[in-house]
């Protein structure tokens, strides 16, 4: 079935020479392309006849104010942005962000009209801990959903022992995740991220249930990215 969604995190990767690469991405009817670049790229991506759409990596929970190297979500609606991926769990980690931090982010961005994709997943210890790892998900969703309209968000489930490390769970793994997430939270989008690769895609593409994957590594490399949009 096809995927709806194709979103390529950048993470804090890429160069204004892959910026100029992404003219080579070719437009997928049946996907909806995002581009997730570090800030200073996102006003030179923003061209008139791109096939894909923008989104920013983080944005931040006030309007405006004197909050020193923050972003605001106005900020990123000038620079064409249509999505701002949330939570994910390099922030948690490294920046300290709670959930509650992130359900305020994401209501700032609803404010204006963003998409939020709100990004959730289990450590490695808490998936082998028997079936904690579902209660862990739930929890962290139920913070950073509160109070959203859950139609105009979507959710990412990255496992984090799955990002970056080339190990993906099996299809019935993400399967029961995102069953789970759905039979919780009605009409949410549910996409899947960790290791997606040209080589894996195919696979994962069988999991009728989710609505598509948010690539980090190889989104870095165009030819590839192409190649999981299209077999998406
Ligand atoms: P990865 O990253 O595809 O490099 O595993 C995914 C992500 O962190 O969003």
């Amino acid at each position: 079935m096809n995927k709806t969604y194709v979103v390529g995190n950048w993470k804090m990767n890429g160069s204004l020479e892959l910026v100029n690469e992404l003219n080579m991405l070719k437009f997928n009817p049946n996907v909806k392309i995002v581009v997730c670049p570090p800030y200073p790229y996102l006003g030179i991506c923003n061209q008139k006849d791109k096939v894909y759409s923008l989104g920013a990596q983080n944005c931040y929970q006030s309007l405006s104010g004197a909050y020193t190297g923050e972003v605001s979500v106005d900020h990123l609606m000038e620079t064409g942005c249509e999505y701002v991926v949330l939570g994910h769990s390099e922030r948690r980690t490294m920046c300290y962000e709670t959930d509650s931090v992130v359900n305020s982010k994401a209501k700032t961005a609803l404010s204006v009209g963003l998409t939020p994709i709100i990004c959730v997943g289990e450590p490695l210890a808490t998936r082998q801990s028997g079936g904690f790892y579902k209660k862990y998900i739930l929890d962290q969703l139920e913070g950073s959903l509160a109070g959203l309209d859950l139609e105009s968000v979507i959710v990412a489930y990255e496992p984090i022992w799955a990002i970056g490390t080339g190990v993906i769970p099996t299809n019935n793994e993400i399967e029961e995740v995102v069953q789970l997430i759905k039979s919780t939270f009605k009409n949410i989008r549910v996409l899947y991220g960790g290791s997606v690769k040209p080589e894996n895609v195919g696979v994962l593409n069988k999991i009728d249930s989710l609505d598509g994957f948010l690539v980090g590594g190889a989104s870095l490399d165009i030819d590839k990215f192409q190649h999981i949009i299209d077999k998406s």
